[in-house]
């Protein structure tokens, strides 16, 4: 049985997740929601994303990065060319696979996704990276949980793919 394909982002209104390569907002609570769900897990990723998060192997999380420049390669990150190789290795590794985009990755991914681990930040954005729209497909919410600081007001959000 392989295992589920989980998705895990932090989403405008607008579908916006980035600007300029870096998160269009700063919510402490989601960051330290995202790093609880990765810690342990095998992470897949694009070039970009692992750039800047350079403390990605922390919390015994695996790296599995997706680049066509194969001197990225360190101790304890797994480097291939193209998503279904990602996807692959992922697999063989242990804990559950967590896809942390970015724009690409996610495109690639949400057809195949099982679960995806949203947060949905209640604004339009500005901005210059997209998740794909996920609404037109069949979702089960197995978990919800509402929360705001003084910029932001975010919903947590567990889907579940309904197939027919
Ligand atoms: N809000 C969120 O939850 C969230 C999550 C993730 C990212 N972000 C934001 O999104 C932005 C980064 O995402 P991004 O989409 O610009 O970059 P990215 O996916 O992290 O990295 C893009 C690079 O990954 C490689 N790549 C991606 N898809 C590929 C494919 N299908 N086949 C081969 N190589 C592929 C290429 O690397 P090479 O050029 O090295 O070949 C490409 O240039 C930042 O602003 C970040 O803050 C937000």
């Amino acid at each position: 049985m392989p295992k589920p394909l989980n998705l895990i982002v932090a989403c405008a209104e607008n579908r916006v997740i980035g600007h300029h390569g870096r998160l269009p907002w700063r919510i402490p609570e989601d960051m330290a929601h995202f790093h609880r769900m990765t810690a342990g897990q095998t992470v897949v990723l694009g070039r970009v994303c692992y750039e800047t998060w350079p403390r990605v192997r922390d919390d015994n999380r695996k790296p599995v990065v997706i680049t066509r420049n194969q001197s990225l390669a360190q101790p304890n990150v797994r480097i291939t060319n193209n998503v279904p190789e990602a996807l692959a290795i992922a697999q063989e590794l242990p804990g559950e696979i967590m896809i942390c985009g970015g724009q690409r990755i996610y495109e690639e991914t949400l057809p195949l996704a099982d679960r995806i681990y949203l947060t949905l930040v209640h604004a339009d954005v500005p901005g210059d990276t997209f998740f794909p729209e996920w609404r037109n497909l069949k979702w089960r919410e197995t978990d919800r949980r509402e929360s705001a600081d003084a910029n932001y007001r975010y919903t947590f959000s567990t889907l579940a793919r309904v197939r027919d």
